[in-house]
């Protein structure tokens, strides 16, 4: 018998235990803390500030299965899966680790021993290459293991020198193969024949060494270390005897339980193994809290799972069958990943949804891509906006399209696709960013000029006059109304900013109250009270409250800051959701899949301060849409923006699309705290922060509770924690000797209620009210009582609170003339409470204490009646 795939990860771990190595669970698919990467796609991720000396443990040597995704990012095998017999989107890495502790060699010791004397693999089966300048591991490899030389490749760095991504740890690296045998074709490693399916590549040996930085250049780790990475699925097609991942015991299990949902007799189909590769990455992904969505990682599992459904229908599925899967994964999986078991029921859920919404765009889609493809000719190329009308209408994502194109042999015009995508976005923009409606009955031709980017006063006539909805040419003095202005430097809400308040002026004197400033159509429109009679044509002197304004553009600015240190520390995942800016605080929801910790909070709210106290100048420009894009700006998904954007730049940390006002440097902010996170929606989070004074005003607040929660407890601040540590220690010992004496007296209780047994009929009856105990003692009392009388009859109630507990035990042997439940029920209805329970043991609660006496007299009476 060959192993399992459950034996080898065993086996792999035990093998590195005895050999020093802890033990360490794989962590989630979502890297914690690491903006550079989408997913989890080795085994060091979890510890690669470990490597970069930034993060210390407890041990020097570590082993792992780590689960992870390679799909979208640096290492992306999404569109080799199905075509080859080893690439998948999710498998399972195992690997061992040195921090700073054994080098090339020991790794190298290690790998073969573990391969030809515990694994037992046929030395003669095995490969070897190293990185062309590593000598030194050649000659480990060549002397010390005896590994003949034409089986050792020298090999350049695009295979033999190691990175997770386009940053961090990185060092060259020493790969094992394993050759499945000449019936399969392809060549040893370096040679042309290479990407065939014999010589396959098993164990690589990562020499950590660098840390490779966003330029370019290596730094040296502070210590040399080693990183190793098998694929669990590789290793087991080695051992269990088979050329093809996808015919190990996992994937056997897999396909069988697709070709079951989808209906098919024919294992071999190449779609079931792509559905079976799928539904892994898609569970573990969704357990991870990833959901299907439009962007970032939800849009890369959205394009997963579309893949799977469509192969499920070149099958003939008819109907929803990916999520049926899921239960032969937890069946297979769940032991060593509890995390599935408990999400088993999300991710049905989540993948039945995906598929239901996919199932009806494909139908539409499918048969517009047929008839465009039946006009193709032979060899063709798809047109690009084809290809995004699909995926723009029909949902169909640029890799399903491709891929669908490829099997019929058509190309598909990517460049194409991509203008198309820009070009309608940029459509989608344009509306939106300087001009909501406010109000639906409100129409204006007036194109206002906003004047307050650079001035906080400036003199304008009066265009418009808008009373009760109606366009008007005169305000009388008192009235209310919406007064536009052809230029005006007052804030019309939009992208989030509240609109500006402050008064009109002429000669001094105010002439009019503005308490809001919204958009009609382009219009600026001045929403207050008239202090004098105004007329369409009045020169007036609009003036904003600066300082109410000031307090807005710290916020605003902020808000830029913060989205920034969201992607940064959370992942470029975070898009915005929505935002709000006004005079006291910044608000901002993003997506997000859960809550952020408070290390998180801590390091985001860090980052922004950093920025504040670095004090940049904020730059603005207005710019071609897509110039903005190119030069990285963020803009929002679905967003609207015109052909000249604004882009508010500081230094190159924060590049925004917005036509709101900011400061002039950072350090006009003037401080920033984090108040509260929460979440507001599936996948979306909500964080309210505040700036410059509030943030000063928040600090003391905090304090202020700090200092009055010290003095209550006769202690300072900085001892505060401590104090409360002892207190609660105090208080968990009182609470032990509490329920201790609780226990002696209701022993006592319990002795002397022995004593006031009655016998009725032969049996032994005791109906009391019980003092100085707990609800939850009752029932303990109850089963001493019933042992001690032999056979006989209990009913005891308890005055607690304004509350009535009631309780009644019946010996076995009685239970065939009184039942707990309805003797419960004689006191329970008394007291104004009903209960229920088993024959021999039953409870109530009542609301009349009251009435407890004369419940349990009336009890005693029912019982002299009812036992025989
Ligand atoms: N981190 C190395 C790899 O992924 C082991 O190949």
């Amino acid at each position: 018998m060959s192993m399992t795939s459950a034996e080898i990860r065993t086996a792999f771990l035990n093998f590195f235990a005895e050999r020093g190595h802890q033990v360490v669970q794989s962590a989630s698919l979502i890297p914690g803390n690491d903006a550079t990467l989408l997913f989890t796609n080795a085994g060091m991720v979890p510890f690669k500030d470990v490597f970069l000396g930034t993060d210390k443990r407890n041990y020097t040597r570590a082993t792992s299965s780590q689960r992870c995704v390679r799909a979208g990012g640096k290492h992306n095998d999404l569109e080799n899966v199905g075509y080859t017999a080893r690439h998948h989107t999710f498998f399972e890495m195992l690997g061992n680790f040195s921090f700073g502790d054994y080098f090339k060699r020991e790794a190298i010791q290690y790998a073969w021993s573990f391969l030809t004397e515990e694994l037992k693999l046929p030395k003669e089966k095995l490969w070897v290459t190293v990185f062309e300048e590593d000598d030194e591991a050649y000659d480990i490899w060549a002397d010390e293991m005896g590994v003949p030389h034409d089986r050792i490749s020298r090999i350049g760095a695009k295979d033999n020198f190691w990175q997770m991504g386009d940053t961090g740890p990185c060092g060259p690296c020493s790969e094992i193969f394993y050759d499945h045998g000449e019936e399969v074709w392809g060549g040893p490693p370096g040679t042309p024949e290479e990407d065939g399916d014999r010589y396959i590549e098993i164990w690589n040996l990562v020499f950590m060494q660098f840390n490779r930085q966003a330029d370019g250049s290596m730094e040296p780790l502070p210590q040399p270390s080693v990183d190793t990475g098998m694929g669990l699925e590789r290793i087991a097609a080695v051992l269990q005897h088979v050329h093809s991942n996808y015919e190990t015991d996992t994937f056997v299990a897999l396909i069988k339980a697709a070709a079951e949902a989808v209906g098919t007799d024919d294992l071999s189909a190449q779609s079931l193994r792509v559905i079976a590769d799928h539904i892994r990455s898609c569970s573990f992904l969704i357990a991870d809290g990833v959901l299907p969505s439009n962007e970032g990682r939800g849009y890369v599992l959205r394009r997963i799972i579309r893949r799977a459904v469509r192969h499920g229908s070149k099958l003939g599925a008819n109907q929803a069958f990916f999520y049926k899967l899921v239960t032969e994964l937890v069946n297979l999986m769940g032991e060593a990943f509890p995390e599935l078991v408990g999400a088993q029921e999300r991710i049905e859920k989540a993948l039945l949804q995906e598929e239901q919404q996919f199932a009806r765009t494909l139908q539409r889609g499918m048969s517009l891509l047929e008839e465009e493809v039946a006009n193709l000719p032979e060899n063709g190329t798809l047109a690009g906006d084809v290809a995004f009308k699909l995926y723009d209408t029909y949902g169909f994502p640029y890799d399903l399209t491709a891929d669908i194109l490829r099997e019929r042999g058509f190309g598909l015009d990517q460049a194409g696709f991509d203008k198309a995508m820009a070009e309608q976005r940029a459509r989608a923009q344009q509306a939106s960013q300087f001009g909501a409606d406010y109000n639906e009955r409100l129409k204006s031709d007036v194109v206002s000029e906003f004047a307050g980017y650079s001035a906080y006063e400036s003199e304008s006539a009066i265009a418009e006059i808008f009373v009760n909805g109606d366009s008007v040419t005169e305000l009388a003095a008192g009235e209310e109304g919406i007064v536009v202005l052809s230029s005006s430097p007052f804030y019309a809400e939009s992208g989030g900013q509240v609109g500006d308040v402050g008064v009109f002026e002429v000669a001094g004197e105010p002439v009019y109250t503005v308490t809001d400033t919204q958009y009609i159509g382009k219009a600026i429109g001045h929403h207050g009270i008239a202090d004098v009679t105004l007329k369409v044509g009045d020169s007036v002197l609009a003036v904003v409250d600066d300082e109410r304004r000031w307090a807005i553009r710290r916020n605003h600015s902020a808000t830029h800051l913060i989205h920034a240190a969201l992607r940064n520390v959370l992942g470029e995942h975070v898009a915005q959701k929505g935002s709000l800016v006004n005079e006291q605080r910044l608000r901002f929801d993003f997506a997000h899949p859960k809550a952020v910790t408070s290390a998180e909070l801590q390091a985001i709210e860090a980052q922004v301060n950093e920025q504040i106290r670095l004090n940049v100048p904020l730059t603005t420009d207005v710019l071609p849409i897509e110039e903005a894009k190119a030069r990285g700006a963020m803009a929002l998904f679905g967003e609207k923006y015109a052909d000249d954007v604004r882009v508010v730049q500081m230094s190159d940390y924060s590049l925004e699309l917005c036509g709101g006002t900011h400061v002039e440097r950072t350090g006009d902010i003037g401080g920033f705290r984090i108040v509260a996170e929460a979440g507001i929606a599936s996948g979306v989070r909500r964080i309210d922060a505040v700036t410059g004074a509030g943030a000063v005003a928040y600090n003391l607040a905090q304090q202020q509770k700090l200092m009055e929660a010290a003095s209550l407890l006769k202690s300072d601040p900085a001892a505060l924690a401590d104090r409360i540590e002892q207190m609660l220690g105090k208080q968990k010992q009182l609470e032990k000797e509490l329920a201790e004496l609780q226990k002696q007296a209701s022993a006592q209780a319990g002795a002397s209620l022995i004593d006031q047994a009655q016998d009725i009929h032969g049996a032994k009856v005791i109906v009391a009210e019980v003092h100085n105990t707990e609800a939850k003692a009752l029932r303990e009392m109850v089963d001493d009582l019933k042992n001690r009388l032999g056979e006989g009859v209990v009913v005891l109630g308890l005055r607690q609170d304004e509350k009535v507990s009631l309780i009644a035990g019946v010996t076995k042997g009685l239970t065939n003339q009184v039942k707990a439940g309805e003797l419960v029920n004689v006191a329970a209805s008394l007291v104004g409470g009903k209960g229920g329970g088993r024959p021999d043991m039953a409870q109530a609660g009542g609301t009349e204490p009251e009435n407890l006496e004369q419940a349990l007299v009336e009890t005693l009476a029912w019982l002299r009646a009812n036992l025989a």
